[in-house]
């Protein structure tokens, strides 16, 4: 057993990085069984859960939707704010109750929440009937602990790695698009984030492992790879192999593979050479994440968030200035500890400056061990409720009229799947991000297309195909 520690998680003490390959085999020692895997959380979560998903169909299990059907339940986990770790619990009563009748069943939590000590002494405690808890840092013991299981519950969390893991395999969600992750782990500290205590310090992947993996997913007839890091810009800094993120941004886009995403870029420390490799290329997209968070200097700063907001808007015209046609979207925390109504209104302020494309919107969570939860926080909840809402009025309106703009133009969107709704439709996404459904037929999928856009809602456009 290995428990984790908020200590040993907070160590940013220089060490040096192991760079392991992997070459496991596994038997399908469990052919015929099914398994049930939930993900909650963020793209790296989402990506984590295909490599689960390639160890379980390596181990011989195929997939079932229905979880009653299950032979082994896997929730990949999320604790970035309260109702994410919500959901999972209220999910595991689900689970608890199927074991009754099920005694075989197993059940596995793995991701973010359980690098928390305080939800492992929970685990411990009233949810004995986990068979399995493996932490963010050794997802590769996952199918090792599965062929192993003892009756006693299992518990298999570290709080910190100094290694990267090359070669890992994935089972793939699509055949279109794909993840590739560039680092783990986060030092930036937000004061209200508790990213940094899971996911460890930064730890960046080789580039020549990067660029292998564009190559091998170009070869596979990929369309599109989304670079993936909890901060972009950080890439490479942590190797001192004298290349950083701009530097792989480059290499990528050379590899011709149609389109390449990245996410998340921090407002800090985004470069002039990232903007200008950006607009170099035709085939990196002109999108760009970059969360706010508020609209505050004072709460920036109780943030530890490391610019102004002159800082922000600076970088912000730069990027709008050098790419052309650029869709800029945000994440903003409403309700931080006591916010005040000047500071909250400089929040609506910069929405108004910006009009971003689109943005995420939280109420602040605090969370355990993190900076910010020690703060003193005066504002009633139902205070921040009303912030809230009032943001989401706001941002939504810039929403639906960047989309509006689009009307009766013809756009290029590479077609990813059927729409969920309406299965005479596609759905895909336009070089700025935003969600197309187009009617039209199923053999599109995987091709990037003219699609004339006949409707603009906040969230989504509807077209048709432009022959
Ligand atoms: N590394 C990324 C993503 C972090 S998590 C980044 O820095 O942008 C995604 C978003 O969740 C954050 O941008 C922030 O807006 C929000 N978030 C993080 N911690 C939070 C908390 N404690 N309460 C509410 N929202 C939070
Ligand atoms: Fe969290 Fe800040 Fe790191 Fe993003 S940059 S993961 S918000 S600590
Ligand atoms: Fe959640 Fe962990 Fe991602 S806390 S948002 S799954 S890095």
């Amino acid at each position: 057993m290995n428990l984790p520690d908020l200590c040993v998680a907070r160590n940013r003490d220089k060490v040096e990085v192991k760079h392991i390959e992997q070459h496991q085999e596994y038997e399908p020692l469990f052919k015929g069984q099914k398994y049930f895997l939930r993900t909650y959380g963020c793209q790296m979560n989402v990506h984590d859960s295909e490599e689960i998903k390639f160890y379980l169909e390596a181990l011989g299990f195929t997939k079932t939707e229905i979880l009653e059907d299950a032979d082994i339940v896997v929730l990949n986990t999320c604790a970035i704010r309260e109702n994410a770790k919500d959901k999972v619990f209220g999910y595991l009563g689900r689970c608890k109750h199927l074991k009754k009748v099920k005694p075989n069943l197993i059940i596995c939590l793995c991701g973010c929440l359980v690098q928390q000590p305080h939800e492992i002494e929970e685990i411990k405690k009233n949810h004995q009937y986990i068979d399995i808890v493996v932490g963010t840092h050794n997802l590769n013991e996952l199918p090792e602990l599965i062929v192993k299981k003892s009756p006693k519950q299992d518990i298999e969390v570290f709080s910190n790695s100094d290694k990267v893991f090359e070669n890992v395999k994935y089972a793939r969600d699509s055949q279109v698009c794909a993840w590739i992750n560039i680092a783990y782990g986060c030092d930036k500290f937000c004061t209200y984030c508790i990213v940094p205590y899971t996911r460890g310090r930064e730890r960046s992947r080789k580039m020549e492992n990067i660029l292998r993996e564009v190559q091998a997913l170009k070869k596979a007839g990929y369309q599109e790879v989304t670079l993936l890091g909890q901060n972009v810009n950080a890439y490479g800094n942590d190797l001192g192999l004298g290349y950083n993120f701009a530097t792989l941004l480059e290499e990528t886009a050379k590899i011709g593979i149609p389109r390449i995403r990245f996410v998340t870029s921090h407002p800090w420390n985004f470069t002039d050479e990232m903007i200008d490799v950006i607009a170099k290329y035709e085939n990196i997209m002109p999108y760009v994440h970059l969360p706010i968070q508020s609209g505050s200097d004072a709460i920036l700063k109780k943030m530890n968030r490391r610019y102004t907001i002159e800082e922000y808007k600076t970088l912000f015209n730069k990027i709008k200035e050098k790419v052309k046609n650029v869709a800029i979207t945000t994440d903003i925390i409403v309700g931080f500890p006591n916010e005040t109504d000047e500071d909250f209104k400089a929040t609506l302020d910069i929405v108004n400056y910006c009009k971003f494309d689109n943005a995420f919107t939280f109420i602040y969570s605090p969370r355990v061990g993190t900076a910010a939860a020690r703060m003193e926080d005066k504002i009633p909840y139902e205070v921040k409720q009303k912030r809230l809402k009032e943001l989401n009025d706001l941002v939504n309106s810039y929403s639906l009229a960047s989309n509006q703009k689009l009307l009766g133009k013809t756009v290029k969107v590479l077609v990813t799947e059927k729409s969920e709704k309406d299965q005479n439709k596609v759905c895909g996404y336009t070089d700025t991000m935003k969600l197309v459904n187009v009617e039209g037929a199923q053999d599109l999928i995987g091709q990037i297309i003219d699609v004339e856009i006949t409707a603009a809602k906040s969230f989504s456009l509807d077209g048709i195909v432009k022959k």
